[in-house]
């Protein structure tokens, strides 16, 4: 697939097959993601595969409202995109590198999250980004290690729908020049 066709075709996917994504693949989409830029290469994100569906009931259960709880109980693997904290936008003596502050973390972070879903777009498979979930309660459940910040959680699997695409604003909402 060209990747502007990529760009435009991919969609949020929120209802799956009960098809597993095997290990093989997702180990090659987090291979993809990890050529996104990156604030001086710091390369800050990485990603935890839920597999478990121990683990998947109990962050639908303890950390979402029924929408995203739903998605998560019915998608075969949810990949959670975490942040290295402190390193991107940030100077070596620990001071911010710009007025911008941490933003730059979330930024590398998401630059990497749609790099990973381009990707699993590019095999045929469907995501979406969850934004939307009690961090805090999802970081204890998943033990993300001391220094690093939980970010999205992405549904990955086999579309079960195919959604048509929201409307999007056009160039002349969107450009302007100086
Ligand atoms: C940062 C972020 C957080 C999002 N959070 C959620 C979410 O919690 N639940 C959900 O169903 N979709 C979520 N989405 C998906 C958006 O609703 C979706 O991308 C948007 O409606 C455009 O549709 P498309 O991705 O099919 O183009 C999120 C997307 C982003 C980028």
């Amino acid at each position: 697939m060209d990747t502007v066709t990529c760009i435009k075709s991919r969609r949020s996917v929120r209802k799956f097959t009960s098809e597993k994504v095997s290990r093989d693949i997702i180990e090659e989409l987090v291979g993809t993601a990890a050529y996104a830029p990156s604030w001086k290469n710091t390369q800050t994100t990485r990603y935890i595969a839920i597999e478990s569906e121990e683990i998947k009931s109990k962050l639908a259960a303890e950390c979402c409202a029924e929408h995203n709880a739903s998605i998560i109980n019915g998608a075969p693997v949810i990949i959670a995109t975490v942040i290295v904290d402190k390193r991107s936008g940030y100077e070596r003596d620990g001071s911010f590198s710009t007025v911008r502050e941490d933003n730059w973390q979330a930024f590398d972070n998401g630059i990497a999250t749609q790099t990973f879903c381009l990707a699993a777009a590019d095999k045929g498979l469907g995501t979406v980004i969850m934004g939307l979930y009690d961090i805090d309660k999802a970081q204890q459940i998943l033990q993300v290690p001391e220094g690093q910040l939980l970010m999205s959680m992405v549904a990955l699997g086999y579309p079960a729908e195919e959604p048509t695409a929201p409307k999007r604003k056009t160039v002349e909402d969107l450009l302007t020049y100086r």
